[in-house]
């Protein structure tokens, strides 16, 4: 299953075209595309000094917010997609919220984790001034590298390059979709 992890709360515009086009990618290259979004995840309630039940028990006390849903799809999946527009030159706060809580569970079992080793597409969409699409995507490279997430891409997109990187976005998950892997030496055209 290829999932798509969106932080993004809205139903139209710029990121959510851009998530379209990952859909179609994903569907054409035939994988059973599913989309995930944590718009609304609260945000961790940092337990006990600092750490809770996520350090003991690889789990979050407050859970039943939709986390543990959401921790459950994510771990079946088997690609990934990560997409969110830049606020603020980060991800969406839902995103990060989901994020932060993810990684303390998964902090001394990363290797077993909901991400370990799969393929990871990350997608970020600065949709205003066009500003804090790097800063963003550090962000989520960061994460992939607490969960031991296997980085394919970095894709950013705005207002004034949508036409050429929407068609980015679409061909990176179709790749990805069709098997291909980070590291794979592609012949030169
Ligand atoms: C709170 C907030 C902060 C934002 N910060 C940025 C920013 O730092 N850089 C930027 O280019 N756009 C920023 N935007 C615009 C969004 O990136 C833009 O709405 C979204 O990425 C893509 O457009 P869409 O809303 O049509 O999907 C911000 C929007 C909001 C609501």
């Amino acid at each position: 299953m290829f999932l798509i992890i969106s932080g993004n709360p809205k139903t139209d515009g710029l990121c959510h075209s851009v998530t379209e086009a990952v859909q179609r990618g994903a569907a054409e290259a035939g994988e059973n595309v599913q989309t995930l979004t944590v718009a609304a995840l609260e945000r961790c309630h940092v337990c006990g000094n600092g750490w809770g039940k996520c350090l003991t028990e690889h789990a979050c006390a407050f859970g039943g917010d939709g986390y543990d849903e959401a921790v459950e799809f994510v771990r079946k999946a088997d690609k990934i997609c990560i997409i969110t527009p830049v606020y603020w030159g980060e991800m969406a706060e839902g995103l990060k919220s989901f994020f932060d809580r993810l990684r303390r569970c998964e902090n001394v079992i990363r290797g077993s984790g909901a991400l370990a080793g799969k393929p990871v597409l990350l997608i970020a969409s600065p949709g205003g001034s066009g500003n804090g699409a790097l800063s963003c995507l550090e962000q989520m490279e960061r994460f992939c590298r607490h969960t031991g997430a296997v980085i394919f891409d970095y894709i950013s997109v705005n207002r004034w390059n949508q036409d050429y990187k929407r068609e980015s976005a679409y061909a990176a998950a179709k790749a990805i979709a069709g098997g291909r892997k980070a590291g794979e030496t592609l012949q030169t055209e």
